[in-house]
């Protein structure tokens, strides 16, 4: 292994998509960002600076960051931001993890621009052998969300208003939102292939608030990894992918090229949306196969029929239920058979009564916010984690994040509104020792709109041991779990009006983040800290402090 060492300048350059000419803040001008190529095993070092007069900081979505959690990046919970003109260099080993993973912004909502994909090789061989040589050399598809409008607004009017924010103007592959938008065919996203080979896609979905459907018109798609964790291959005419995912699938180039079908489209759209009025639009590309010549086809072009239409969760539930581990030899599936503890906490939106003298847009006059266990998660001003490392006892935080949910729920409940309604709002971590065998349940109690929420969890992956619909029964759901082959990962689609049950083992001491990763719900509060003890003392388990890590 070596050290690998890049650079990200955090910078404006000016953006035209949907003939609107905006600045967007990203990395090294380039949007999406540059792609960080590394190996299993290496020691990596990033150095960002900061050249614009915003705070920033960078988290590296799903690298497990063990024992260095200052390198995790997310804003007020491992670092303060990294202040205008000034740089911090992110330091960490890439440790038993190999695949498709992505980087993105920690901050508000900077998301949106400032992402890119963060590529694993292994240095073992590909334990899956199809048919034709692999081939791995294409670029990531990244999915993402385009705003006419300046995005640091939305942010803002929808957390003053509390309604659902303006919807994107566009989804983007690759940054190009393609010719469904109007002014945008110029600006589609075209991947050459040769007929006859099998491609590895590395397929990312970072938009901010829309779980993705994604197909390739007369290609089937086996999936092989998802969230860098090899799984059962499977073969399927489409994928879901919420915010947060990274899924890597296998793409036979079978068709027979003549120069009028040798563009296939690509394209993805919702499953669901958390946004208002929904938004079913769809990005398209193409796959163009070499060696003919014609042009992008004319349109009206056609949508893959194998692309699920919208709110299809008989789809997305069959794709979900067809992952698993790979759980073979040399990469066998490390679930927890037993736990020593467990924590049920509801995920929700919650109505709030507007101030006096000012509007508000959620519903019935009133504002959203959004909560865990009622507790909707307000963000520090200075880190969690130097507060725990060095054992402040400033109150920054609380360690009695609730084990069950303060209130009786009942999702199909005719209390619904009243159950949803004064969340109360803290800084509340859980707290566990060393080692702790650990299970989530996490209940989607939405009394609107019900989502399928996505829920990220930092520095561990964690396993799916089961999901259902309506409430989760404790007396007879976990006879169902999955304890075998369950899927690894570290963003879990909770089903929409259901449940999730992850397991995780806590054997990362440090401070980490547990949130929605749909970006208006964790800006609502629906977060919580989480943090892993080894020992009394957090100064002989993690590493301490880099000497360039941001002030406060
Ligand atoms: Cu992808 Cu907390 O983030």
């Amino acid at each position: 292994s070596s050290t690998k060492y890049f650079k990200f300048n955090v910078e404006w350059k000016s953006v035209t998509r949907l003939c609107h000419t905006k600045p967007v803040l990203t990395v090294n001008g380039k949007y999406p960002g540059p792609t960080i190529d590394v190996h299993e095993g290496d020691d990596v070092q990033i150095k960002v600076f900061n050249r614009v007069s915003r705070n920033t900081t960078i988290h590296w979505h799903g690298v497990r960051q063990v024992r260095t959690g200052w390198a995790d990046g997310p804003a007020y919970i491992t670092q303060c931001p990294i202040g205008a003109g000034s740089s911090y260099t992110y330091k960490f080993k890439v440790v038993d993890q190999r695949g498709t993973l992505w980087w993105h912004a920690h901050f508000l909502w900077q998301r949106a621009s400032v992402y890119g994909a963060f590529i694993i090789h292994s240095r073992m061989p590909f334990p899956f052998s199809p048919p034709n040589p692999i081939q791995r050399n294409i670029p990531p598809i990244i999915f993402g969300e385009w705003w006419n409008h300046d995005v640091e607004l939305v942010e803002k009017e929808m957390m003053l208003y509390g309604g659902g924010p303006n919807s994107s103007d566009a989804y983007t592959i690759n940054g190009l939102p393609g010719p469904l938008y109007p002014c945008s065919t110029k600006d589609t996203f075209i991947q050459t292939v040769e007929a006859g080979k099998t491609y590895l896609l590395r397929i990312i979905n970072a938009a901010l608030n829309d779980e993705l459907f994604f197909a390739v018109a007369n290609h089937n798609l086996t999936v092989v990894e998802i969230d860098a964790v090899y799984t059962k291959p499977f073969t399927t005419s489409a994928i879901m992918i919420t915010p947060g995912q990274t899924t890597n699938v296998l793409l036979t180039t079978d068709q027979v090229p003549h120069n009028s079908t040798s563009m296939f489209v690509m394209a993805a759209r919702p499953y669901l949306t958390s946004v208002f009025p929904f938004d079913n639009s769809t990005t398209i590309a193409f796959l163009k196969y070499k060696n003919t010549t014609n042009n992008p086809p004319m349109p009206p072009y056609t949508l893959p029929q194998n692309l699920p239409p919208m709110e299809d969760t008989l789809y997305a539930t069959q794709f979900s239920n067809n992952l698993k581990s790979l759980g073979s030899q040399d990469y066998p599936c490390r679930v927890p058979k037993k736990i020593d503890k467990q924590v049920v906490t509801t995920i929700s939106l919650n109505l709030q009564d507007c101030p006096s003298n000012q509007t508000c847009k959620g519903y019935l006059d009133k504002r959203f916010y959004a909560s865990m266990n009622n507790q909707s998660f307000l963000s520090p001003s200075t880190s969690i984690l130097e507060s725990h490392y060095h054992k402040l006892n400033n109150s920054l935080f609380t360690s009695d994040f609730p084990d069950n949910p303060p209130n009786v729920f009942n999702y199909t409940g005719v209390n619904h509104v009243t159950e949803n309604m004064n969340t109360k709002f803290g800084t509340k971590v859980l707290k566990v020792p060393f080692g702790t065998k650990l299970e989530f349940v996490l209940q989607d109690t939405n009394f609107l709109n019900p989502e399928n929420h996505p829920i990220h969890v930092h520095g561990h992956n964690f396993f799916i041991v089961g999901r259902g619909f309506g409430n989760f029964d404790a007396s007879k759901d976990p006879k169902g779990y999955n304890l075998v082959d369950p899927p690894e990962r570290n963003t879990v689609a909770v089903p929409v009006g259901g449940w999730a049950a992850i397991r995780l083992i806590a054997d990362n001491p440090g401070v980490w983040f547990i949130h929605c990763h749909l970006e208006e719900h964790t800006s609502w509060g629906l977060a919580m800290g989480f943090i892993v003890k080894d020992g009394e003392d957090p100064s002989q388990s993690v590493i301490p402090p880099p000497s360039d890590l941001p002030p406060c």
